[in-house]
């Protein structure tokens, strides 16, 4: 099997679609000639086969990316790697169209939505950080006339990268770029469910003028090529984003060598709707809140708190909300709005999350089923009287499923909503302001929206607290995860 061939997209578009590993700017076979294959989750039919890294590979990988680590790399002059960031942002923004597309067909999501969601995110981030590569250093530190004191800020080496399939762009772009910023070198594992729009950016990375070996992209699993990353003894950082239960592994794995870790995991997200919100909008920000990605987003508010005063007209608002706007099809359609889920785990993980709530009483407000003779589309769902220390009110669904719940004081809602072992986001509406910053800082959780929801940027730091990871990524704080700070100390003594 060749490692670049000729596909044709959904819309008909015809196109070079690589499938070997990217290593040292080249896409090569697995070495141990494995495959498997993508599938497209709207159709449930085979995209085509990829060669699949194992242990082996990995290795290979981490070797060259340590020889461009220790190569030009990390002493080309700042300016010069924040140049050729830039000149692939400009690549990236010329094939937009076919790169959202592939993303689209790969993932199951709505054309409209990677188009200008996901492929702006990825330019955005790299032209973010782009910025940054010239703009990362140490201090001086005044302690004693006869001592100089300064640190520096040198790039950590060679990055272990694993990332999902629900934001393949955005997550590959979160990670590379602040890391080849910095000056390190990266290997990065896309999730086998996604694995294409990633290898289609290869030819682009070696055009903007990264030198072989910066920036690696291998396909594969995680307990082959994931687990292999996570444990190998040449890399110095890992950065990982998926479920809390592979973060926890990957820190086990990881502590071999004591690699630098940071950990997007898991979350069950709290909107909390106060009695004086504008209702309208808490009903748009709560539908969308958990719709958006059919509900395959890490921060999703997938548990709705209301006050009892406004309880009933939200419950009818958000049913209304999702048959007014919410149009489950096929990706390429115009007028979808949700596509399938990305596998038939994932679906068949949804709908077992959803017998589990009926069965555990809680009431079907909305959807409740699978829908389409073929692909993994699911209803949205609405349940309403769940306990709070029901599976669907404690466990991340990742679905398009939401719970709604009733309270009458808020420093209750607070309680109820820090109850649970996640602390990654949560959003709160509310017309008083006063009311709005005192409940932002009482949640446990990285990042609180206030009259808005699922609001991101790449310049405000992303992460969790609790179980939903560590560390952060975005903004100048991302920075950190890819520098060693060394302190110099100099004797002035004459
Ligand atoms: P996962 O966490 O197992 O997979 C994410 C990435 O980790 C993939 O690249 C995978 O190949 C890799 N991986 C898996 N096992 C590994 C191991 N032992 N060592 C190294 N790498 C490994 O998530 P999965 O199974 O795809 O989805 C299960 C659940 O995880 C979802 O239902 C959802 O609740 C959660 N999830 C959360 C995400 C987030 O954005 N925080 C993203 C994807 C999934
Ligand atoms: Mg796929």
């Amino acid at each position: 099997m060749s490692t670049i061939v000729e596909l044709s997209l959904p819309n008909g578009h015809k196109y070079e679609q690589p499938v070997g590993l990217f290593i040292d700017n080249q896409f090569v076979k697995s070495s141990s000639g494995k495959t498997f294959e993508t599938i497209d989750p709207s159709t449930e039919e085979k995209i085509v086969d990829l060669y699949e890294a194992d242990a082996d590979d990995v290795d290979i990988a981490v070797k060259a990316a340590r020889a461009a680590f220790e190569g030009e790399w990390s002493q080309y002059a700042a300016e010069k790697r924040g140049m050729i960031m830039s000149e692939f942002v400009r690549l990236v923004e010329e094939i937009r169209p076919t790169l959202a597309a592939v993303e689209s067909w790969d993932s199951g999501k709505p054309y409209s939505k990677t188009l200008y969601g996901d492929v702006s995110e990825l330019v955005g981030t790299f032209r973010y950080y782009a910025g940054w590569a010239d703009k990362v250093f140490g201090r001086t530190i005044e302690t004693d006339k006869n001592k100089l004191a300064y640190t520096m800020h040198q790039p950590i080496g060679v990055c272990g990268q694993i990332i999902p399939w629900n934001f393949p762009l955005s997550m590959w772009a979160w990670k590379v770029a602040p890391a080849v910023a910095t000056g390190c070198t990266v290997v990065i594992k896309t999730a086998e469910q996604t694995p294409l729009s990633a290898l289609f950016l290869g030819p682009l990375i070696k055009k903007a003028g990264f030198p072989p070996g910066v920036i690696n992209i291998i396909s594969g699993f995680g307990k082959t090529a994931g687990a292999a990353l996570a444990s190998h003894l040449d890399v110095d950082k890992i950065a990982f984003t998926g479920s809390t239960a592979t973060g926890r592994n990957i820190m086990k794995m990881a502590s071999v060598n004591l690699k630098a870790i940071t950990l997007e995991c898991g979350g069950k997200s709290p909107l909390i709707v106060c009695a004086d919100a504008n209702i309208d909008k808490a009903v748009q920000a709560g539908h969308s809140g958990i719709m958006y990605n059919a509900g395959q987003v890490c921060t999703a508010t997938s548990r709705i708190f209301v006050h009892e005063d406004v309880y009933d007209k939200y419950v009818d608002g958000f049913k209304q909300r999702i048959k007014d706007v919410s149009k489950v099809g096929h990706p390429f359609e115009k007028a979808t709005s949700q596509g399938p889920q990305v596998s038939k785990t994932q679906r068949e993980r949804v709908l077992g999350f959803i017998e589990e709530g009926k069965k555990a009483g809680a009431k079907v407000a909305a959807g409740g089923n699978s829908t389409g003779d073929k692909g993994y589309y699911i209803e949205p769902t609405v349940f309403t009287d769940a306990e709070d220390a029901s599976t669907i009110m404690q466990d991340e669904i990742f679905g398009p499923v939401a719970s709604i719940a009733k309270f009458s004081d808020y420093d209750d809602a607070v309680r109820r909503a820090n109850n649970t072992s996640y602390g990654l986001a949560a959003a709160v509406f509310t017309q008083n302001i006063t009311r709005g910053h005192r409940i932002a800082e009482k949640l446990q959780v990285g990042m609180v929206w206030i009259n808005s929801n699922q609001d991101s940027h790449y310049g405000i730091p992303f992460g969790g607290w609790k179980s939903s990871g560590i560390g952060r990524e975005l903004g100048e704080y991302g920075l950190n995860n890819y520098t060693n700070v060394k302190a110099v100390h100099v004797n002035l003594e004459e």
